[in-house]
């Protein structure tokens, strides 16, 4: 019954007269592919990897026509061959698939706790291949457990039209410390210090374990897991929430954010005003104007938001941009760390508290859920904490709108600053935590010659700082992270009279990253640019050009590494990397 309505769905979408600029999602149909290995391009490369002391196949499985079907679920046992504690833990994801198929979005959770958030690559008729590699030791506490389900979820349509079923394995590699080559800990921020010299380790030199060692435990703030983990917001009234208590002897809490958009919030950064949409009597239902913010609250007070990354799926935009290079954060969203030590006072009593998350001005449809990561005073039972400052004003937003039938201007400014502050003492004394969180956004829309033109400049900065200091006020840790996330969209519509048109699209994307943590520092500089055109049918691409170049640059203390690739109508046709650091001085 669904099904058949997402069709008849479909079909009305297919038919609908397609004259106003608007980025949509798109299908291939056209016959291309020259190599068949798609890529994100990161650090570090899959060449670089060590030989770990296990790989442990946790997954395989094909997804075909999963719509509306519960997800995947098999059982998880860590390998006895190789017993915890390890030093690393890699997941490996490799997918391969062949023949006409939407872009998919798809996640793995261990026990609800979310481990990947990808979305796939548009297949072509000779079968396309994709391997995402994700530094998972975060999750070490938890992958320890055994007898567990390990849940993957990938709802895609196979019928006639749609032929491509998606084929998935997922290993997980353990390192113990003696496989593991220090450059390659480095680059995950692991502290070269504290693994060669073990009086240096933080734990060995007291419980207290704030330099980025994994915490002790991870709890779920997620949904039944029925229809996947994630919660599915439709509107901004809705909060995915779940009750949970936590340990009395919690002394650090990281809350991690996975989020992803879909329907007519995919490309919510281009949203027009409602008022414009329902002005010019379009069908479209993007709309809601270009601002989002994602939340957490803990007993219906705000402790959290984080503005997203925006990702572009391969079949956004112009799937030609995407073969064989995606987007920045297709195959491998990014997460987003919120510290909420300074609320511990709120949450130690030993009670259920309700955690949620909603996002502001959301449309349908968001898939959020977050992970808890939870320190443990392994000296006691119970710690008390403290909120001592929370300054946390709403974020200033302010809009502009000016429209003469479809030709418009809009512009969205917004702000917020917040800081809070809370003490916990434990076994080891009072320490206490105090965050910072700013950010600007930026948003102009204008749409020209009859609304057949589109502009879009996205601007998004923010910048986050974590003190902690023990009772004496000396500094135990800091933290700062900067990121900046550009985008500049233009796409400009030709309509022709059988209904097809050609778009020409142009799209500049980059994630500017800055990370100091200890000794650690780390520094991340990726650009994008795709340029090109194709004629659309309904929503399939029959012809078309493309070409994307990307310069990616990463910084850390002891490694350096740069890759500028450039495909031009999925052909690589530029391909330099270097280790040296001498280039970035
Ligand atoms: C794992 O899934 C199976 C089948 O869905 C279920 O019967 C079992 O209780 C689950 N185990 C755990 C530990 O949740
Ligand atoms: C912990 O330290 C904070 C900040 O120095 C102080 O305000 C608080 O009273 C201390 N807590 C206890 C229980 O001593
Ligand atoms: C602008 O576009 C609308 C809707 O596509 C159309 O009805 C109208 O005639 C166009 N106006 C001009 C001046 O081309
Ligand atoms: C990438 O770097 C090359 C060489 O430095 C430069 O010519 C090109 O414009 C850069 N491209 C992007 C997308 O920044």
């Amino acid at each position: 019954m669904h099904t058949f309505l997402c069709f008849l769905v479909l079909l009305l979408l297919l038919l609908t007269p397609f004259l106003h600029s608007q980025p949509d999602r798109y299908i291939k149909t056209l016959r291309s592919g020259h190599g068949n290995e798609y890529f994100e391009v990161s650090y570090p490369p899959p060449s670089h990897q060590p030989t770990p002391s296990c790989s442990h196949r946790i997954l395989h499985h094909s997804f075909g026509n999963t719509i509306d079907s519960p997800p995947y679920t098999t059982p998880y046992t860590p390998p006895t061959r190789c017993p915890a504690p390890w030093a690393r833990v890699v997941l490996q994801f490799h997918a391969k698939c062949r023949g006409e198929q939407y872009d998919r979005i798809a996640a793995i959770w261990l026990s609800g706790v979310e481990l990947l958030r990808t979305s796939t690559a548009e297949p072509t008729d000779s079968g396309i291949f994709w391997n995402v590699r994700k530094d998972v030791t975060k999750y070490s506490s938890l992958f320890a457990r055994s007898n567990q389900n390990l849940t993957m979820m990938l709802e895609n349509i196979v019928n006639r039209e749609f032929t491509g079923v998606y084929r998935v394995t997922v290993n997980l590699l353990y390192y113990n410390e003696f496989a593991v080559r220090v450059p390659f800990l480095e680059s995950f921020g692991f502290n070269r210090r504290s693994l060669l010299d073990p009086s240096q380790s933080p734990r060995r030199t007291g419980f207290l374990d704030l330099n980025g060692s994994p915490a002790d435990l991870i709890i779920p703030i997620s949904d039944d897991g029925k229809r996947g983990f994630w919660f599915k917001v439709e509107n901004e009234k809705v909060l995915g929430s779940r009750r949970i208590r936590i340990p009395r002897n919690t002394y650090r809490v990281v809350l991690e954010l996975y989020v992803s958009f879909h329907g007519n919030d995919e490309f919510w950064y281009s949203n027009p005003p409602t008022s414009y949409i329902t002005a010019n009597g379009l069908t479209t239902d993007r709309g809601n104007g270009a601002y989002r913010e994602v939340y957490v609250t803990i007993d219906g007070e705000v402790v959290g938001w984080e503005i997203p990354l925006p990702v572009v799926f391969t079949g956004g935009i112009n799937p030609l941009f995407w073969e064989p290079i995606v987007a920045i954060g297709a195959f491998n969203l990014p997460s987003y760390d919120i510290e909420l030590t300074p609320f511990l006072g709120k949450i130690l009593d030993g009670k259920e508290h309700v955690f949620g998350i909603g996002v502001v001005r959301g449309i349908s449809y968001w898939l959020v859920n977050a992970n808890l990561h939870l320190w443990l005073d392994h000296e006691s039972s119970v710690v008390h904490a403290n909120p001592v400052v929370h300054h946390s004003p709403g974020t200033s937003i302010e809009r502009q709108e000016e429209f003469h039938g479809l030709d418009g201007a809009f512009d969205v400014d917004a702000e917020k600053e917040t800081h809070v502050a809370g003490w916990v003492v434990t076994s080891a004394g009072n320490i206490t935590t105090t965050v910072s969180d700013g950010f600007s956004f930026k948003n102009v829309i204008r749409f020209q010659h009859n609304g057949t033109y589109k502009m879009v400049k996205h601007k998004f900065k923010m910048k986050k700082k974590v003190k902690v200091i023990d009772g004496k006020g000396e500094p135990i840790t800091r933290l700062k992270v900067k990121h900046r996330y550009p985008l500049r969209l233009i796409t400009s519509n030709t309509p022709f009279r059988d209904g097809t048109y050609r778009l020409e699209t142009d799209l500049s994307q980059a994630h500017r990253e800055d990370y100091i943590s200890g000794g650690f520092m780390k520094s991340v500089n990726n650009v994008q640019n795709s340029k090109g055109w194709m004629e659309v049918k309904g929503h399939s691409v029959v012809s078309g050009q493309a070409s994307t170049l990307q310069n990616y640059t990463y910084v850390d203390r002891f490694n350096c590494y740069s890759r500028n690739v450039a495909a031009t109508n999925a052909r690589i046709v530029a391909d330099k990397s270097s280790f040296v650091c001498e280039n970035f001085l």
